[in-house]
């Protein structure tokens, strides 16, 4: 290995990643460029939009802002880890889809990671706290109401309720 690169390991979705990466190598940049994992994207580069955000040992993280040798011994979780495993979508992702969450997309990575996190611990948020939960992340085109509505489906969906039912519940009334 030579001076410049440093040896970091971690797994990411799962599967296990032994990187000689630059010391300043921005773990979004890592999963980017280096593993081609494009699902997580990059907007301001400066913590503040939250469309890098993924979960590092299942908590959120802002992935422009970690540098990726920080990470050793981490799971890392990118969006694309958010899926079925049959390979279709996720409850975060369908609950997205279903409610129309989503415009132009750019911020939907970071919101899927941050919701998925979240209703880890709040499985039957409101919707006050789903506005809570997604308040660290911005989004320019959908005024955040579908999004908020998303959250109360995605718990729906992760409690059970079959995909396509959108019955509105508590959660969904935002
Ligand atoms: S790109 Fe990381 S918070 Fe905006
Ligand atoms: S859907 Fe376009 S920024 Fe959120």
């Amino acid at each position: 290995m030579s001076d410049d690169v440093v040896r970091v390991s971690f797994t990411v979705n799962g599967a296990p990643y032994d990187l000689d990466v630059p010391p300043r190598r921005l773990l979004s940049d890592a999963l980017r460029h280096d593993l081609r994992l494009t699902g997580t994207h990059v907007g301001c580069e400066h913590g503040v939009c939250g469309a890098c955000t993924v979960l590092v040992d299942g908590a959120p993280v802002r992935s422009c802002l970690l540098f990726a040798v920080s990470l050793d011994g981490a799971a890392i979780t990118t969006t694309e880890g958010l899926r079925s495993a049959d390979g279709g979508m996720g409850p975060v992702q369908q609950a997205f889809h279903e409610c129309h969450a989503l415009q132009c997309g750019f911020c939907t990575p970071g919101f899927v990671t941050t919701v998925a996190a979240f209703l880890q611990t709040h499985p039957d948020p409101t919707p006050a706290e789903a506005r809570e939960a997604i308040s660290g992340n911005l989004c320019r085109c959908t005024g955040y109401v579908n999004i908020v509505a998303a959250v109360g489906r995605a718990a729906e969906l992760l409690a059970g309720s079959p995909a396509g039912d959108a019955t509105p519940t508590k959660a969904t009334q935002a």
